[in-house]
């Protein structure tokens, strides 16, 4: 019997039942019967989260690309596997059809090789959502290279942070990128970034917007002229199961950004398995995640999860307000979308407009609607179900991490009866635990609590890149034998669950992680400056925005304040990237701690969501007399 496509309740909860009772046996079937393999594994699962260690599939050899690209050339050759569809509306859309990526990817992969890339070698990628960011990241798949993809919002400064840490010698880019309206500097970016970077010995441009720019000679290549020439065949490199596909950085509670590391065969079965069932995705269906690549939710729900399946993929380059804030619904209709994934800040912005941009275009090929990335507010729900799905499309509100991989806590579409704000039930597999302020896991429901997961899947990562220890202390020392995953949740009266928000110091704006350290440090580098503290506070369109208060090393300083409040967040533009600007900066004459010296962002948060009736438990604060300055100010 084949568990791979779940259809209706009783067979999830079956199923359900059938993975956590013999997780070995379950995933070894999956992996049997669904993907092609050049040797088979010794071994379904070691794990010991203490070390902590996890392996699927140890001893199994495979090439990721041949499931992803190969297996399906007899079958569907001619199917779109990636539908491009471009910033500007007038530029005609592409479809690449599965004998064109393969042939792509072995240009792309033959092109990689003839710059010294070899198996386990890091390359770096740093190019805008166009064809060639799929096939870069396939190609280095293709030869058992590990990508390390940096979203191309990052300034220079995060991107030579991650080159130098994984220590990248090639970097794949183009010479711009078009976002809406308008066009970025990206060779620029990659330039300034590579003065850091003594170990980069190649950079391969991608021509698209043909915007004038400077080449290095000996270092910088067109890529195009290259692929020309390139072979069209590529034999893939055979890799070990637990051999890591990727790098990808995701921030932390200290200011070094982690390089999550997943590895190859665990990571294939369990994001083919959650896109085939949570988007219920049929063959001949068109899915759309609108997420970029250089985030976890495309790596897995734009390229992997479906590629793995044949499905159409599109990869859209623009943004949702360009041309006009019909963009969304005008592709779903162009290009008959019937799978449509976005995220609760999209949606919140988009509700915000007139209903006639939603109205006026054909929706109805839509059949399932999905939300990631944030808790979705109850208000947006709505608007989703009722406008775009017109109460007919399911909307699954799906839970997870750069460090899971894949969905974790998710409906079913057509299968879990859905409420709003809720990610109800954990996907085949998981088995997830809410444990209370002394270690002890909630038993039964309607409890909340912080949410860990007691057993591996396959996708989870396996360490942080170069520094096991810290992979160990974020995720596995908090409570013993489990995952914490930095999230509050609660499970209701039948089971479900609900994602409160972060417990951490990391604050979710517009869906994007950010954590609190490297904003703090990168204000902190300003010159004026003395010391920091950030926390989110509740916006109507980002879900949180940031709130800074700043403490001056002259209390008096005569500059003017509006000029600061620019001068810092072009620090922080410059040293992390746009999207950690704040919202609010307030100045402040101290910093609300603890005796022993910690910030107690507990009470900021407060000040900053105009909550300062009860402020808790302020006895072991240093300086009270700080709080009720800062309040004051504020009105
Ligand atoms: C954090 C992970 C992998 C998705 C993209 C973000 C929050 C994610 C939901 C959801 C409530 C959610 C959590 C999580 N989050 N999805 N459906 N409901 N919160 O990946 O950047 O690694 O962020 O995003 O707080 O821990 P990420």
């Amino acid at each position: 019997m084949s568990n791979y496509h779940i259809k209706h309740l009783e067979e999830y909860f079956q199923v359900y039942r059938k993975s956590v009772r013999n997780p070995e046996a379950f995933w070894e079937e999956i992996a049997e019967e669904h993907f092609v393999w050049r040797k088979k594994w010794d071994k379904v699962l070691e794990w010991d989260f203490s070390k902590p260690e996890i392996k699927w599939f140890e001893g199994a050899q495979l090439n990721i690309t041949e499931n992803c690209i190969d297996r399906h050339l007899p079958t569907r050759g001619n199917k779109t596997a990636i539908i491009f569809e471009p910033n500007n509306p007038k530029e005609e859309a592409q479809h690449i059809s599965y004998h064109q990526l393969h042939e792509q990817v072995c240009k792309m992969a033959n092109v990689l090789k003839d710059h010294g890339v070899k198996k386990g070698d890091r390359v770096c990628i740093y190019l805008p959502m166009i064809p060639e960011l799929a096939f870069a990241m396939l190609a280095c798949a293709r030869i058992g290279a590990i990508h390390s993809i940096v979203f191309a919002g990052f300034s220079s400064n995060a991107l030579s942070t991650r080159i130098n840490d994984a220590d990248c010698k090639i970097v794949i880019t183009s010479d711009g990128s078009y976002r809406g309206a308008k066009s970025i500097d990206l060779k620029g970016i990659v330039d300034k970034a590579l003065e850091e970077c003594p170990n980069v010995q190649s950079v391969l441009v991608v021509k698209r917007t043909g915007a004038e720019i400077a080449m290095k000679p000996g270092r910088d290549k067109w890529l195009s002229h290259l692929l020309d020439n390139a072979y069209g065949d590529f034999v893939a490199e055979i890799v070990d199961a637990e051999d890591p596909l990727f790098i990808l950085y995701t921030s932390g509670s200290t200011g070094r950004p982690k390089g999550m590391v997943h590895s190859t065969a665990g990571y294939m079965v369990y994001t083919a398995y959650t896109f085939k069932n949570v988007f219920q995705y049929r063959e001949n269906d068109v899915f759309w995640c609108t997420a970029d690549i250089g985030w976890i939710t495309g790596h897995s729900y734009i390229i992997y999860g479906p590629l793995a399946n044949g499905a159409t993929t599109v990869l859209f380059e623009g943004v949702p307000s360009y041309p006009d804030h019909g963009r969304f619904w005008e592709v779903i209709e162009k290009h008959k979308v019937n799978q449509f994934y976005t995220a609760p800040t999209a949606i919140r912005a988009l509700a915000k407009e007139n209903l006639d941009f939603v109205e006026k275009h054909d929706l109805s090929s839509l059949k399932v609607l999905g939300s990631v990335g944030e808790p979705i507010n109850e208000e947006a729900w709505h608007w989703y179900n009722n406008n775009v799905g017109k109460n007919q499309s399911p909307i699954v509100d799906t839970w997870w991490q750069t460090e899971t991989g894949g969905i974790m806590i998710t409906p079913i579409p057509y299968v879990t009866p859905t409420t709003p704000t809720f990610a109800t039930l954990p996907f085949i597999g998981i088995q997830p635990a809410l444990m209370d302020e002394h270690g002890n896991e909630l038993k039964g429901n309607q409890v909340e609590g912080r949410l860990c997961i007691k057993f591996p899947w396959p996708s989870i990562a396996r360490t942080i890149w170069g520094d096991h220890d810290r992979y160990r202390d974020t995720y596995f020392t908090a409570y013993k034998d489990q995952y914490f995953t930095g999230d509050g949740a609660l499970r209701d009266a039948v089971g479900y669950y609900r994602i409160t928000g972060r417990v951490d110091d990391v604050i979710i704006v517009s869906g994007h992680n950010l954590g609190t350290a490297p904003i703090e440090d990168a204000i902190n580098e300003h010159p004026a400056v003395a010391e920091s503290a950030i926390v989110g506070f509740p916006h109507d369109v980002k879900g949180n925005a940031l709130y800074g208060f700043v403490m001056l090393k002259e209390i008096g300083e005569s500059r003017d304040r509006e000029n600061l409040r620019k001068e810092i967040n072009q620090q922080i533009t410059e040293l992390i990237g746009p999207i950690a600007k704040l919202d609010k900066i307030q100045f402040v004459s101290g910093l609300p701690k603890t005796r022993s010296g910690k910030i107690m962002r507990r009470i900021l948060r407060k000040i900053a969501s105009n909550d300062v009736s009860n402020l808790g438990d302020t006895s072991t604060l240093l300086n009270p007399e700080v709080v009720q300055e800062i309040i004051d100010q504020v009105v």
